[in-house]
Parts: structure tokens; sequence; C-alpha cells
């Protein structure tokens, strides 16, 4: 496993934010630079010393549980500014970011409950905007679902608590839905796992919140929505560390919850010299394991993987490879998005008593009832659905407990991830190609005009927004709603 030389240089970081002073002193000579200790006494004194060495893999802090009964995971989620770093030590850049934050913490903290329990947030909005939280991948009653579709959003100053039921077991996220492109690239999201005690058992589990930043933060959110090959914006974080470092135990078994939360960053994963085990994706475990070389993580994606290093196995690792929004597959080398070191001399775990099930696609027979049209173009950052721009839209309606089939495509020269609020929907169909096993998503990515096949049950009430997940798309009108009436 490579190891970078680890050159470890400490500089006193004035509290005074220096809007050039990207590179701290000394940063770009071989010399040592000299060390101030910086007393880190004032309230905006944030990090007093900063050091190049590569950041031992952390995750989010998990949220406390302000009641006791079990069944209930009761929580405070106070969003706030919050000025943090970004801190590349491989190019000594640091990137500071004027950002939100959840309880002052940067990532924001796990939810963790139970299938079952009743989750009680409580919000006070400490931000200067109205904000709202939104529960990516959960089916809520339509009033939790953080929207502003015929609801207000929370004001400065003013509190909401959200309280909903979590039915089923999965990898899902919260991030608010006003303003959503600028709030969520400002640092608004967090994860929230929803345990299945009957879930295989594994050694360790880690939760990975990826998201992506520019380099320069002042550059207003929408104004290059499209940077690089993969929609990206430069510099790639595990849970805000810049390619951190993971030490795992030969012979354990790991689950890893990933969540790209970047508001318009794709990542295509690869495992290095092995391929990928993935076990779970939006919506719960997969009925069988799927063994991948690569993964697609559009924006709003989540995959779980399982990885069982040991002395006969490959090393696992985790890249991200070059992708165009534009066609697919780019020229270019993987950036690895964190290093694994593999300590002791145990053969890797095995999989083969994970419970696997075969259940293949609902045939897709059903003649679509209505079809989603994705449209635009980035030159003149238009963006719709149907021809139409969010808000003036028409409301598709299904009746309560109807299941339809229905299709999205894609007539715009890039890709869009398809993302349905309050309710799921099977994967039936990617032009005209079904997929190898039963897939239940809520995030589907739509290729360079591609069609989708896609089958989905109305049962829960509510006018649900149906929309693109590179969020300056969504925000720029290409969102809709799909109504489940009585
Ligand atoms: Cu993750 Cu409508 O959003
Ligand atoms: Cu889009």
């Amino acid at each position: 496993m490579t190891r970078y030389a680890l050159l470890l240089v400490v500089v006193g970081c004035s509290g005074d934010p220096d809007p050039a002073g990207k590179k701290p002193p000394g940063a770009d000579s071989g010399d040592p630079p000299t060390t101030t200790t910086q007393p880190s006494d004032t309230a905006d004194t944030h990090e007093p010393t900063i050091t190049w060495e590569q950041p031992a893999f952390a995750e989010p802090p998990v949220a406390a549980d302000l009641d006791a009964d079990d069944g209930v995971l009761h929580v405070s989620l106070t969003p706030a500014p919050n000025t943090f770093d970004i801190v590349d030590w491989q190019t000594r850049l640091i990137i500071p970011v004027e950002g939100h934050s959840y309880e002052g913490s940067h990532p924001a903290p796990t939810l963790r409950a139970n299938v079952g329990d009743v989750v009680r947030v409580d919000v006070q909005n400490d931000l200067d905007d109205p904000t709202t939280i939104h529960w990516h991948g959960l089916a809520v009653p339509f009033e939790m679902d953080g929207v502003t579709w015929m609801r207000d959003p929370i004001y400065p100053g003013d509190r909401f608590t959200y309280e909903f039921a979590v039915q089923k077991p999965g990898t899902y996220w919260y991030h608010p839905h006003f303003d959503t492109a600028a709030q969520v690239d400002r640092g608004l999201y967090g994860a929230l796992v929803v345990a299945d005690p009957d879930d295989p058992p594994v050694d360790r589990e880690l939760v990975l919140l990826l998201d992506d930043w520019r380099e320069d933060q002042s550059i207003p959110v929408d104004a290059d929505h499209v940077h690089g090959a993969h929609g990206a914006e430069g510099v790639w974080t595990v849970n805000g560390l810049v390619r951190p470092v993971l030490n795992v135990t030969a012979g354990e078994r790991i689950r890893l919850r990933l969540i790209n939360t970047s508001n318009q960053g794709y990542l295509w994963l690869g495992g290095g010299a092995a391929p990928l085990t993935v076990v779970g994706r939006d919506q719960g475990l997969l009925p069988s394991i799927e063994s991948v070389d690569r993964e697609l993580l559009a924006p709003g994606d989540r995959v779980d993987l399982l990885w069982t290093p040991g002395t006969d196995a490959a090393a696992p690792a985790l890249e991200d490879w070059p992708y165009s929004l534009h066609g697919g597959a780019a020229m270019g080398d993987a950036v690895p998005l964190l290093d694994v070191v593999v300590d002791g001399d145990d053969p890797a775990a095995t999989t083969t008593d994970w419970p696997e099930t075969v259940r293949p696609p609902t045939p897709d027979t059903v003649a679509p009832a209505f079809t989603y049209t994705f449209q635009g173009s980035a030159h003149t950052d238009d963006w719709m659905i149907n021809g139409e721009r969010f808000p003036d839209i028409t409301v598709q309606q299904l009746a309560e407990g109807e299941t339809v089939v229905f299709e999205v495509r894609n007539l715009s020269a890039t890709e869009h991830p398809f993302h349905l609020h309050g309710l799921h929907m099977e994967l039936l169909a990617r032009d005209g190609v079904a997929p190898a096993q039963y897939s239940d998503v809520d995030t589907v990515n739509l290729g360079l005009y591609e069609t989708l096949r896609l089958r989905t049950t109305a049962d829960n009430l509510g006018a649900w927004m149906a929309h693109c997940h590179i969020l300056p798309h969504g925000d720029g009108g290409m969102m809709t709603v799909l109504e489940v009436v009585e």
C-alpha cells in the first residue's frame, strides 16, 4: 500500500481570514517555516495549526439521542453559519469554506435509528436564510418532507420539529430543500442510517459522506455547474477529509455506507486490484451481492460495499475514475479517495454466509402511464421536464394504491440523476434492458439520451417532488410534482 512520505509542517494560522493566503507561509519552500502558536481564545479563530500530514479516516459524529426511550430517536439539528477548512495535504492547498453546518459540526452528525423507530428532530434555524430538512430516500408523511411546495420553510430564528417513523432499513441522508444547491454546497448534509437487527453481522460499519469542493469557494455555486470531466468541482473529500488513511484488520468484515452528497459531482468508483462487492444501494440490501468493476454514484446516490480484507486478498481500495456527463468513460487515471492499510495476517473474511435470494426484476410489459422528458442545455443553463420549468409545472396525479409504470427520457446532452420523493421505484429497464436483479431505487442516473422504465406504487399521500439531483439543475427548473391523491 502506498504511503505518502509524510512531510510534517506545522504553521501558525492566524484567525484573520486572508483571502489570498490559501497557502500558508513556507508551503512552497523546502524550509520548515517558523512555528507560531496562536491562542485560540477568539471566537473567529479556527484551526490554530495545520499539519500537512495525511489525515486518519474519521466518521461523522453520531447524533446524541435526547430520549431515553427505546424506539424513539430524538435529536437536535441546528443549522448555522460555520467556517471550516478543507485541507488538501497532497497539494498543500487550504480551501476556506464560508459554510453552514448542523450542530456546529462538519460533517454533520449521523442519525442512527433502528427499523420501526420514531425519529424526532428539533430544528432551530440559526441561518440568515430560510431552510428546511428533507429526508432523502425515506417515505415520510408529506408535511415532514421538507419541501416548500404548499408548505412554508423554517424562517430564520424559527423552530420546527420533524417527526416520522422509519420503516425500511437502508442508507439515507438529510439535506435542506430550500435554495438547495447553495445550502448543500455549503455543507448542510448528514447521514441517516436505518439499521435492521436482522442484517447480516459485520465487524465494523463505516459511514462515508463524499463531497467535492471548488478551489475558490467564492465563485457562486450556479456559475460553473459543469466543471471538469465529472461535473465535479475539484477536490473530493471523505467525511470532510482529503484522501484519509484507514487502518483495517486482516480477517474483519466491514460494511461501508457511501453517500454522494455533492450537489453536482459524479463519482465512478473502482476498487483498485479487486472488484467492488456491492451489497446495498438506495433502498437497502440487494437480493444478491453484485461484484462490479465500477459503480456509478451520481449525486444523491448511495451504495453499501462489503470489504473483507486479508492476506490472501487484494487490499481494499476506493478510487474515482474519470467520468464524463456527456457519455461515460473519460480519459485519465483513477484518483484515490482514501488509502487503506491492512494490519495483521489473517485470511480475508468470507462472504459465503451473506444471505442471498434470487429476485428477478418485474417484467417490463405494461404500457407507461406517463413520461418525464428531461430537456435543457448547459449553454443556456435552461433545464426543464416536459418543456416546463418548476414551479410552472403540470402536476401528474396518481390514485392512492395504484401501481404504474412510467418513463423518464433524456433529450439533453448531459446525464441527470432522477430523484423521486415520498415513494420508491423499481427500475424495470434502461433503454429496454432489464437490470440483473430486482432494483429498488429513489435516485437513478439517466444516461445520455437514455430512456428509463420505472414502476411505482402510490402508497404515500402527498405532492412529491421529482427532480434532477444535479442540484443547480433542480433549482434551475428541472423539477416537477407527482401527486398521490385519495
Ligand atoms: Cu435529495 Cu429533492 O432531494
Ligand atoms: Cu440535471
